[in-house]
């Protein structure tokens, strides 16, 4: 790892200019480039670029492909500042938004510049059929690949054209450090790309690319107990008289087993259900000992999030739980408590 912002002092330039492999820290540098090509790796994807978060992956997309007059479709029952950005920017700058749900995502692509697709959504846990988006999209498909992360499913090698997450999660998985990154195996749009981070700034740095690179060679592990909590606690909530509308992608019952099964590896560590008010969250929380309330998720330790108070269109008492790698039958019995 080299520290910057004296990063860019190493790079002594060459009296052969233009064969130095990096010349300027925000450009490119060698901790980006060893995480890249692992990232690369994970999605299957040819070119990987990592940014500052996964808003900023997200960002640096669209300002690099929209024009004035563009259609775009955002989630409406994805992550909620996506749909800000979209709003309070996008919108000023003359692109059409249209916000569609996992359901309405096919006819939404439909003449659209853009679309944007996450799946399994955020905080709903609803599938996207990425091969039907993919076939109805006449522009650009991007896939938020959060909540899966690479280990759980790659978009492009289901018809998206590129890729974006948000490093922050599960990827990274220890709470430690904001991220994001972009990937494609179109050369045009990775250098379209680049040149965006580079003019506004969008980059990851130094010390969280080198915790970032370092977090990934835990992240199997790490999500494969994830993914086994978050079943075990969806079953054991299903079955729980205080406890409606779990939601879980690995559960055969789940409206969106099917589309998740055809597309995903895993599912993922989240779990959402509702406690039916605010007040029982907050016992839930309170009553368990080993899960906090946090509005991230995807790290080691089981959080809760009551979405409602963040404007998310769920009511009062939904929980967006994020299963930690604790033990899997100390993990039920701690929330079977808390619930009883
Ligand atoms: C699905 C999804 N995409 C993108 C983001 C933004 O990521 P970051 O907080 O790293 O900017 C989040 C954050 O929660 C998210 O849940």
């Amino acid at each position: 790892m080299q520290m910057g912002p004296v990063l860019a002092a190493p790079y002594h330039l060459s009296e052969d200019e233009g064969s130095e492999p990096h010349t300027y820290a925000r450009a490119s540098n060698p901790g980006w480039t060893g995480l890249e090509s692992a990232l690369a790796e994970l999605e299957g994807v040819s070119h990987a670029l990592v940014t500052g978060s996964g808003m900023s992956a997200i960002t640096v997309v669209l300002r690099s492909v929209l024009s004035a007059g563009d259609v775009l479709v955002v989630p409406s029952d994805g992550y909620y500042q996506v749909r800000l950005y979209a709003r309070e920017r996008l919108a000023r700058w003359g692109i059409e938004i249209r916000e569609a749900s996992v359901h309405e995502m096919v006819d939404a692509a439909v003449g659209a510049a853009v679309v944007i697709a996450e799946t399994p959504s955020n905080p709903t846990l609803d599938t996207v059929d990425l091969a039907a988006v993919a076939a109805a999209t006449t522009g650009l498909l991007v896939v938020d690949n959060t909540t899966a992360t690479p280990l759980g499913q790659n978009p492009v090698a289901l018809g998206a054209d590129v890729v974006v997450a948000s490093g922050t999660k599960a990827l990274s998985g220890h709470s430690d450090l904001l991220a994001g990154y972009i990937g494609t195996n179109d050369a045009d749009l990775h250098t379209a790309f680049a040149r965006e981070r580079l003019l506004s700034g969008s980059v990851l740095g130094p010390f969280e690319t080198w915790l970032a690179h370092r977090s990934l060679g835990t992240a199997g592990l790490r999500f494969g107990r994830q993914c086994e909590n978050a079943l075990a606690v969806a079953e054991s909530l299903s079955g729980t008289s205080t406890v409606s509308g779990v939601r879980y992608p690995g559960l055969p019952a789940d409206p969106s087993f099917a589309v998740a099964s055809a597309q995903m590896r895993r599912f993922g560590g989240l779990v959402s259900f509702d406690l039916g008010s605010a007040r029982a969250v907050h016992e839930f929380v309170k009553k368990s000992e080993l899960i906090s309330a946090a509005t991230s998720f995807g790290g080691i330790h089981t959080t809760a999030d009551r979405r409602q108070r963040w404007g998310d269109p769920v009511p009062d008492g939904f929980v967006r739980l994020s299963c930690g790698i604790e033990d899997t039958v100390d993990l039920v019995a701690d929330i079977e408590r808390a619930l009883n």
